[in-house]
């Protein structure tokens, strides 16, 4: 049984679903749309979360995280509006983390100062590739030039926190040009890279139409080696899978996540997960995923779609998916103090992952081998079936 524990730090992640167009290999909840009924949107996310609010009273803010979709079509003056409404309802930590995603075809310098006024300090830019003809593939609405302008244009507006997204493993692309956009990406030293493999998501046109010029697994683990290299090489910690972070520069909104901390989830489609005071109760929710029966719900006092309260063995199983992601792992204690079980429940499949070399045999901390990085799928599914 869960013992009531105090609760983990409490992050806030919003959604905002639109983009100008949707991108073939594209899961995520985001709709193309012309244009944006934004002021309705902003009103519906403020009461979405003040539905909420009765599960985190007391709770301080430590991350805000506003996603797609493509949050840069929001006017600065809506995101300001959203900002000052949260502030309004919520205590923020002094110096928040907050972080907007941003489209390089979507960025104008003015934009970006009304946003780092707004309180948005942090900028994650979807460049996905400097490549023209790649970027053509992946059908993206921007190029490599306006992928440097939008990065000049986030400086000059002030911010001094950036990360940057890519992919690899595009279609038709190399080794080399997987290096080369790297190469590009570390000259203009960005705080954050985030380095991602491209997959086939399921219910996507690439799942679908797959690519016929895709590169094969072998390269793509290439890609991932030779790149997680040279960005070690140029200064960058690799602390998950996917994120390479300059000293002190780690996404502490994604960190939450991976140490299995609460998040409140606002707007179409958003997840949440929260320790339920007093009770140590993990409680999972998520929102209505359609935008416009979002807004309808959501004005009328309710958007949750579903909810559900973690067992034992969902909690410690999720608390496993996300820890092992991490290079440095998690110490043992973090597991006790952010889902409320002993770890020997843990035992036996630790000691299984340790002996087939998947997991460090360390008595403090959680940690993938390299084998266990390797194979993480298995390993992780190990705590599943246990
Ligand atoms: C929600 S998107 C946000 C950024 C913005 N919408 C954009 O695309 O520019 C977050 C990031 O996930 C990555 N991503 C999206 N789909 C992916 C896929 N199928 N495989 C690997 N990475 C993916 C991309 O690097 C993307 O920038
Ligand atoms: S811009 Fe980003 S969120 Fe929108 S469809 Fe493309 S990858 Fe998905």
């Amino acid at each position: 049984m869960f013992a009531s524990h105090p609760s983990p730090p409490l992050s806030l992640y919003i959604h905002l679903p639109w983009c100008v167009r949707k991108c073939p290999y594209c899961d995520f909840n985001s709709h193309a749309a012309q244009s944006i009924p934004e002021a309705d949107y902003v009103d519906a996310l403020v009461a979405d979360l003040e539905a909420d609010l009765p599960l985190v009273w007391g709770r301080r803010l430590e991350s805000i995280f506003l996603g797609g979709g493509t949050p840069s079509l929001f006017s600065p003056e809506a995101i300001d509006g959203l900002l000052s409404a949260i502030r309004a309802r919520l205590t923020c930590r002094p110096g928040i983390e907050i972080t907007m995603e941003a489209n390089p075809g979507t960025v104008e310098q003015d934009r970006f100062r009304g946003y780092r006024e707004a309180g948005v300090n942090r900028l994650s830019i979807g460049v996905q590739s400097f490549d023209d003809g790649l970027l053509q593939r992946l059908e993206r609405i921007h190029t490599g030039d306006e992928a440097h302008r939008a990065v000049a244009a986030a400086r000059a507006a002030g911010f001094d926190n950036l990360n940057l997204d890519l992919m690899f493993g595009l279609p038709g692309q190399s080794l080399a040009q997987a290096l080369q956009d790297l190469d590009t990406a570390l000259t203009l030293r960005p705080e954050h890279l985030s380095w991602y493999e491209l997959t086939l998501e399921p219910n996507t046109r690439f799942a679908t139409h797959p690519p016929p010029t895709l590169p094969d697994e072998d390269t793509q683990w290439d890609m991932q080696q030779a790149g997680d290299e040279r960005l070690q090489a140029a200064g960058y910690a690799h602390y998950e899978v996917s994120a390479h972070a300059l000293p002190g520069r780690e996404c502490i909104h994604n960190l939450n996540y991976w140490h299995f901390g609460d998040y409140l989830g606002i707007g179409a489609g958003a997840h949440g997960k929260l320790t339920l005071p007093g009770e140590g109760r993990i409680l999972r929710r998520w929102k209505q995923r359609q935008p416009q029966a979002f807004m309808d719900e959501a004005r009328a006092g309710s958007a949750v779609a579903g909810e559900r309260a973690l067992t034992v063995a969902d909690a410690a199983f999720e608390f496993m998916l996300n820890g092992l992601r991490l290079r440095e792992g998690v110490a043992v204690e973090m597991f006790t103090a952010h889902t409320g079980l002993e770890s020997g429940v843990l035992e036996p499949v630790r000691g299984r992952a340790v002996e087939r070399g998947l997991l460090a045999d360390l008595s403090d901390r959680l940690v993938a081998t390299e084998l266990g990085r390797r194979y993480l799928n298995d390993l992780v599914g190990m705590f599943l079936e246990g």
